[in-house]
């Protein structure tokens, strides 16, 4: 049986399937996204300031009339905000956005890159400096980065006091991030799963459609279960009802352990192609 919840390294619980929000439009197809979202039974969002619908889920939060305390809200620091007066700036306005007065988890988003920035370690401690203010005011429950490589992880970690609790990186069939995720593994980081689906490439991967077949599932099920069982937590995205119903779904089944190496095992087959070392955004 798999836990519907994971604790981070502060004994935070985090729901094991979140809903993810990137490419939603603003407006009524984000309010109307997430409403479905809360009413199939997720409580784990995971937002961010530039994906332009924070106000939009934050309408959709407050008209739900939800339980705070059930609810499990991430948002990400846009790159354009980095440094340590920054964030603070941009964690009020994302927070006013979303009409919350704390966050469970707050990330950044993509590390600062050697490519662009000679000082890229000196911008991302600087940056976490804030993470860890406002973490320690309470005003976020964990905090964690998103798009770290062991070498960003292992730089920011020697020149800060608290250790990221989570890094949200691209994960998908034939794309594991192993060496990510094992540091992450030795270093009590929870790793999430951006693009579980690799934004809907997998849907047509003809060995993934053959097991999702054996247990009478969908692709999409198949590839948010396959994280759960690879201890990663899914931020599936979807704006359709009923693919937001079937991706929770996914805790009546149990891909069996040959399968698991069989996904495991496969190559590369599409992905986002962003490598965080390279991007110039
Ligand atoms: P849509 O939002 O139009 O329903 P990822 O989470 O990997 O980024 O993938 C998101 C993409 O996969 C979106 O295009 C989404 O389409 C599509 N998608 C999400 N869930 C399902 C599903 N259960 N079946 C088919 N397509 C899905």
């Amino acid at each position: 049986m798999l836990n519907k919840t994971v604790k981070l390294a502060n004994g935070y619980e985090i729901p094991s399937v979140g809903f993810g929000t990137w490419q939603t439009p603003d407006g009524a197809t984000a309010v109307a996204a997430v409403k479905e979202a809360l009413s199939d039974g997720y409580t784990h969002l995971d937002c961010a300031a530039v994906y332009g619908n924070e106000k939009s889920i934050g309408k959709a939060l407050k008209e739900s009339g939800y339980d705070r305390s059930r609810l499990f809200i991430t948002s990400k620091l846009w790159n354009t905000e980095r440094g340590y007066d920054k964030t603070i700036a941009a964690f009020e306005k994302t927070l006013a956005d979303l009409q919350l007065d704390y966050l469970d988890l707050y990330l950044i988003h993509w590390t600062a890159n050697a490519k662009q920035f000679p000082n890229w370690r000196e911008i991302n401690a600087d940056t976490w400096r804030a993470f860890e203010y406002l973490y320690e005011q309470g005003r976020i429950k964990a905090i964690g980065v998103s798009n770290f490589k062991t070498h960003h992880l292992e730089a920011l970690i020697a020149d800060s006091k608290i250790k990221p609790m989570v890094d949200q990186i691209e994960f998908h069939p034939g794309f594991m991030q192993t060496e990510t995720v094992t540091f992450c593994r030795e270093n009590g980081i929870a790793v999430e799963a951006w693009s579980p689906l690799g934004t809907g490439k997998m849907l047509q991967n003809e060995t993934l459609k053959t097991i999702a077949d054996k247990y009478g599932v969908s692709v999409a099920q198949l590839c948010i279960r396959w994280c759960l069982q690879n201890d990663v937590i899914p931020l599936p995205k979807s704006v359709t009802p009923n693919r937001i119903q079937q991706n929770i779904d996914v805790f009546g089944f149990e891909i069996g352990a040959e399968d698991m190496e069989v996904i495991n095992a496969m190559e590369y087959c599409g992905g986002s192609g962003l490598d965080p070392d390279e991007i110039d955004f």
